[in-house]
């Protein structure tokens, strides 16, 4: 594909990516059995959903899967950025994987079509090469930071003192994003917004992904004060009714204030239309086989149409560093990569 004539790719990009590739692979830890992913470690349920594009879209926002109304099964992994107990502040993932869409991919050649979105509308990371003065000055610190993932610690400038003087206190933007995207505190994570965060296209638009909840089909909670609360919740309102998500976009409407490069951007103007709707059934979505299921699969923001490429540096660096982490995981994990279909899926549902 051609670029987008928005994007601007400096001249040393490749090798940094070569450089944020080596240094997510570092952070797998691989003293737990099985390893983990180096982010978004821990999981909350391994949700089915069916994910129903609407009927009688605007013309001009016909493309790719949105290109006529259908229904595709879907699973949802819900995740942690970084903490295992869910009563700290975090952010938090929500990465949802299609089945059964026809047509090539810019990655990989099954019918899978991934979505990865965050509990936050913004990145923390602008561009690729401040993602790695990042990373770099956390290595930097000391040796016990890069294990912990600590920039996503809620105390991190007390955690990461020589981080907070060599870095973050020259970068007041990217850290009032970071403390914001990890002051989160969801009772459930069927009640959150998500956001890619970053750009894609829908055609010859250029939009963010979003999700909102419908929180009027929702059962009331019952507290819990457990580390697990997250998973608890789903366990519970999925296991006593369904919940629901609006599949949006914020349409790019100003290039000059919605700039392509530059996911620390709110895109505060941006139109938000509807697409689609994803149904969640009533069902028991932590059984211990749904856990590994979800354990093992990987998602890649590339494994999608065309019509929705990735756009921006940070998208761009994160197809090979997904790839990257994915491969090693598994192989550490003794478990070949596989895209699953939606038979596989759910027939453990059934089970
Ligand atoms: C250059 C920037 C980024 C780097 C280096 C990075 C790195 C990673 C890595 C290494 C993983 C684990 C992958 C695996 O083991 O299969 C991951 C997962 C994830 N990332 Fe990123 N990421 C970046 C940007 C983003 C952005 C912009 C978002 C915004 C939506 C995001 C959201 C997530 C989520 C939700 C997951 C969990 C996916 C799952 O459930 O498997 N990341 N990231």
């Amino acid at each position: 594909m051609t670029n987008h004539p928005d994007e601007a790719i400096p001249a040393n990009e490749a090798a940094l990516i070569e450089r944020l590739v080596e240094q997510s692979l570092e952070l797998l830890d691989k003293g737990t059995v099985p390893v983990f992913r180096g982010q978004h470690p821990k999981h909350h349920g391994c949700v089915r959903a069916e994910f129903q594009v609407d009927s009688g879209l605007d013309a001009g926002l016909r493309h790719g899967l949105f290109a006529k109304p259908g229904r595709f099964p879907a699973v949802i992994r819900f995740s942690n950025a970084a903490m295992n107990d869910d009563r700290k502040g975090d952010g938090h993932g929500m990465a949802i994987k299609l089945f059964d869409v026809p047509g090539d991919k810019l990655l990989g050649t099954g019918d899978t079509h991934d979505f990865v979105l965050l509990d936050h509308p913004v990145f923390f990371a602008g561009s690729v090469s401040g993602y790695v003065d990042l990373f770099d000055a956390l290595i930097n610190a000391k040796d016990s930071v890069l294990p912990k993932l600590a920039f996503f610690l809620p105390q991190f400038i007390a955690e990461l003192g020589h981080v907070y003087f060599t870095y973050l206190r020259h970068h007041p933007d990217q850290l009032a994003i970071m403390k914001a995207m990890m002051a989160k505190h969801p009772e459930t994570p069927l009640n959150q917004r998500f956001w890619s965060t970053t750009p894609y296209r829908l055609g010859p638009h250029v939009v963010r992904w979003s999700v909102q909840p419908h929180a009027s089909l929702l059962k009331p909670l019952k507290p819990v004060d457990s580390p697990d609360k997250l998973r608890l919740a789903l366990a519970q309102q999925l296991g006593e009714g369904e919940a629901a998500f609006d599949f949006m976009v914020q349409l790019r409407t100003d290039p000059a204030t919605m700039p392509i490069e530059d996911p620390t951007r709110e895109w505060t103007g941006a139109s938000m239309r509807k697409l689609a709707t994803l149904h969640i059934p009533k069902q028991k979505p932590d059984t211990p086989e749904l856990m590994e299921f979800c354990e093992h699969l990987s998602f890649n923001i590339w494994r999608c149409l065309p019509e929705h490429e990735p756009l921006g540096g940070i998208n761009r660096a994160r197809r090979a560093i997904y790839e990257a982490v994915s491969r090693k995981r598994h192989e550490l994990n003794k478990r070949p990569e596989h895209e699953p279909t939606a038979k596989e899926f759910l027939a453990l549902h059934k089970a």
